[in-house]
């Protein structure tokens, strides 16, 4: 991944308890995001920060320190910025994120959903059964996706990221029973199928949730011999 040269950190107090981190993304130094934005007022970067992390649409921020302009991002990493802006001298584009998220491995903060989530990507010496396992030893689990807003926002993460294979998130599906069912067998209610989907005949003893670009990120019944990426996530008590 692209998330490198990170070069300035800034711990922030937030309601006592709370600190984020505003985290200077180097490689989108002068670089004006004009969508998925959201106008904040004009301060501090310290305040900008504190007021997007307490936001439950905002997850980045881009800034001009000489004007104090605030700009709260909807997203997280933005990695192809080219497609969400334009050159334009003096804005910074910082991640926000919370001390309770791992981010040395990836997780980026989402206070919308109130969990800290990362994208695995595609490792062809991984199978399905370890990508559970691999949230787990991160402290989390694969990425329940139980309303349509959740499916919106990942897709408009996994946008940034540009992944053309199968992407894995929670639910399983015994052929032997009707309901589908998160990992800890309770029942999933929401879903946002392709319309060719769950597919009735070709159907395996055990199917497992998972999207794909390509389908416009929406959902199939995959079986446990497909591999693609798969989307950790660790809920913030
Ligand atoms: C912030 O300052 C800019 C000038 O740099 C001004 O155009 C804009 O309206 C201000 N925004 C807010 C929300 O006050
Ligand atoms: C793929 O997964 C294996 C096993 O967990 C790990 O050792 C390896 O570093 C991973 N490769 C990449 C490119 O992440």
């Amino acid at each position: 991944m692209k998330f490198t040269g990170f070069i300035f950190v800034l711990p922030l107090l937030y309601a006592d308890v709370i600190v984020f981190t505003a985290k200077k993304q180097s490689y989108l130094q002068d670089w004006f995001i004009n969508e998925n934005t959201i106008v904040l007022k004009n301060q501090t970067l310290i305040q900008c920060a504190a007021e997007c992390g307490a936001l439950d649409g905002c997850m980045s921020i881009s800034y001009k320190r000489t004007t104090q302009d605030c700009l709260g991002v909807n997203n997280g990493y933005l990695v192809q910025p080219l497609t969400l802006g334009y050159d334009s001298t003096g804005w910074s584009y910082y991640l926000v994120l919370d001390e309770r998220c791992p981010e040395a491995i990836g997780y980026v903060f989402s206070k919308a959903f109130n969990s800290c989530y990362k994208v695995h990507l595609y490792n062809t010496t991984l199978v399905y059964s370890d990508y559970s396992q691999l949230c787990e030893s991160e402290g989390g689990e694969l990425m329940k996706i139980g309303s349509q807003e959740k499916q919106k926002h990942i897709v408009n993460h996994l946008g940034q990221l540009d992944i053309s294979d199968w992407i894995f998130f929670q639910g399983m599906h015994l052929l032997s029973e009707t309901p589908w069912r998160y990992n800890d067998g309770s029942v999933i209610s929401y879903f946002n199928w392709h319309p060719t989907q769950p597919d009735p005949t070709a159907q395996k003893p055990l199917e497992y949730l998972c999207m794909k670009q390509f389908y416009q990120y929406q959902w199939h019944d995959c079986w446990g011999t497909m591999k693609g990426a798969f989307i950790c996530e660790i809920y913030i008590k």
